[in-house]
């Protein structure tokens, strides 16, 4: 079993699309174990993402990223990590295979409708981010 952190981005959630992406994790065979939503502060969108802090998209995306509220969510399976990467499919919706969620509902390369964690290494950092212990235990079945 391997855990992901996967994120329903503000333009998810402002077209009414959480149940959509949820959906399409859960009919993947997906199980969320923890969920919450909130909106993310610049700073904290900043650190969230500071792997790419060089980057030119950098600033547009964090700026994105604490425009309006997100929905996180914890996803478990087996291969969970891949398995979500691939449902939501490529990165720019315009080179994302038919089907998947960035494919059906992104908009662009930077407002791409959901995020999810691309290593066990991030995975990790990404869940506690988001999530205490306590909330994970929650999940625990
Ligand atoms: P990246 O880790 O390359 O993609 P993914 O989300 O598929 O793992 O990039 C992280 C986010 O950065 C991406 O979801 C949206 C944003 N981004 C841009 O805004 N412009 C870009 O050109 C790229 C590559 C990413």
């Amino acid at each position: 079993m391997e855990r992901t952190l996967s994120l329903i981005k503000p333009d998810g959630v402002a077209r009414n699309l959480i149940g959509e992406v949820i959906r399409s994790f859960e009919k993947a065979g997906l199980r969320v174990v923890a969920l919450k939503m909130l909106r993310l502060t610049k700073e904290e969108a900043k650190e969230f993402y500071i792997v790419h802090k060089e980057r030119p998209f950098y600033e547009s995306l964090t700026d994105y990223m604490s425009s309006g509220p997100i929905v996180a969510l914890v996803l478990e399976g087996e291969k969970a990590i891949a398995r979500c990467r691939e449902i939501m499919g490529a990165t720019d919706p315009a080179e994302a295979a038919e089907g998947t969620i960035r494919k059906t509902f992104g908009l662009d390369k930077e407002k791409n409708t959901v995020h999810g964690s691309d290593s066990p290494e991030s995975a990790a950092r990404e869940i506690a981010f988001f999530f205490s212990e306590r909330e994970l235990l929650a999940g625990t079945r």
